[in-house]
């Protein structure tokens, strides 16, 4: 484990019920604090409606230079019905997500659909088909049809509206986003499935040449499968389990990730990872977000499922803060935590009286605890 490290954060709680999640990791960073040699310091600000309000734009150019300054930006969720009435692209709080992933240059999404045993009934699909799952989508995240340009809504000659949009991708874009899969793939299940559109898009032949070459090139130890997106959705519900690394472009990504998440029954519990390319000192910009939405309709209100944001958080111990140990400690805790019957309201079931987010962040804190007694004992 590394010793006597300084860590700077910056936490983007943004809207819903962000800023009660992002309480809970408060409490886990504290505890961290207190209990390891490491120091983790950290920083806050608006993204998304509540920097709209605050500041007139979703995502401001300060908060930029923050978060490129950080060791790791966590972030709550963005949006709400406040803002919905917006026309303005520029302006919703989703462009403030969008803006800070292509900023910090945060072109891999790390998406894993984990089940775990404790939960593994509030899946819609048969347990025996989702027990044990654990996949890891992999999906590009600065580029494709929603960053590429000509986009745009015109006025034709003839009085009809035309929307448009653009997917593109180049070669080196294909190739860093999939030497990430490999790379992932080769610390689990040494399994890649690639999916695109190569049956109606170029962008798709491309994308399969490009990861079928850099396989032949540098990754032949790992299995290397291609499938249309299509296909996959189908698997996906059909049998989960036959994947382990799933790499595809950002909007494919976008979706089938959603699909995969479902597939685990428990948004609220999933947490992800957004990686930028590593420097020449080894250190990349990243950021760290649960997967699920910002809830409006239960914020404020203590009931929301903090897990998803506090996984977020031990991703990031584990890329950005360099302690897998502390990661898999917390990873741990939560575990622990379900295994024990905790459980907010989104995956209770009948047997189970709901708490709240806050008492289930004090309930991480507690394993925490015990994990620690039981180390010194041991
Ligand atoms: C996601 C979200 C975003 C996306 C939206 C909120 C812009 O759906 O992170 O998956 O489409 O990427
Ligand atoms: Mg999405």
């Amino acid at each position: 484990m590394t010793q006597n490290e300084n860590y700077n954060l910056l936490l983007l709680a943004g809207d819903g019920i962000g800023p009660e999640a992002m309480k809970e990791v408060k409490k886990i960073i504290a505890w961290l604090n207190d209990n390891t040699s490491a120091t983790y310091s950290y920083d806050e600000d608006y993204i998304g409606g509540c920097a709209y309000d605050a500041y007139g734009t979703p995502l401001a150019d300060e908060t930029i230079t923050k978060a490129k300054q950080s060791d790791a930006v966590i972030l709550g969720a963005v949006g709400g019905p406040k803002w919905d009435g917006k026309t303005d692209y520029d302006l919703r709080p989703e462009a403030g997500l969008l803006k800070i992933r292509k900023e910090l240059g945060l072109f891999a999404n790390l998406r894993p659909a984990i089940v775990f045993d404790a939960l593994v009934d509030a899946s819609s699909l048969k347990p025996e088909l989702v027990k044990g799952l654990d996949i890891l989508i992999v999906r590009e995240l600065t580029g494709g049809v929603y960053f590429g340009e000509p986009r745009g809504i015109e006025t034709l000659e003839n009085g009809e509206r035309r929307g448009f949009n653009t997917q593109v991708y180049t070669t080196s874009e294909i190739r860093r986003i999939a030497e990430v899969a490999f790379d992932m793939a080769k610390k689990r299940g040494s399994f890649v499935t690639s999916c695109e559109k190569a049956n109606v898009m170029e962008s798709g032949v491309l994308w399969r040449e490009e990861v079928t070459k850099l396989h032949k090139e540098s990754h032949s130890d790992i299995r290397l499968e291609h499938m249309y997106a299509d296909n996959c959705a189908m698997q996906l519900c059909r049998a989960p389990k036959q994947f382990d690394v799933i790499v595809t472009d950002n909007l494919f990504g976008d979706i089938l990730s959603d699909e995969a998440a479902m597939l685990t029954g428990s948004l609220g519990m999933l947490p992800s990872a957004s990686l930028g390319a590593t420097d020449t000192q080894g250190s990349r910009h990243a950021l760290y977000e649960p997967v699920h939405g910002s809830a409006p309709d239960i914020a404020g209100q203590n009931k929301a499922n903090p897990l998803a944001t506090i996984l977020s958080f031990a991703m990031a111990l584990r890329y950005s803060l360099h302690q897998g140990d502390y990661a898999d400690l917390l990873e741990q805790a939560v575990q622990n935590v379900l295994n024990a019957g905790i459980r907010t309201a989104d995956i209770a079931e009948a047997q189970h009286t709901a708490i709240g987010t806050s008492e289930m962040g004090d309930a991480v804190i507690k394993q925490l605890n015990i994990s620690l007694e039981n180390s010194k004992v041991a």
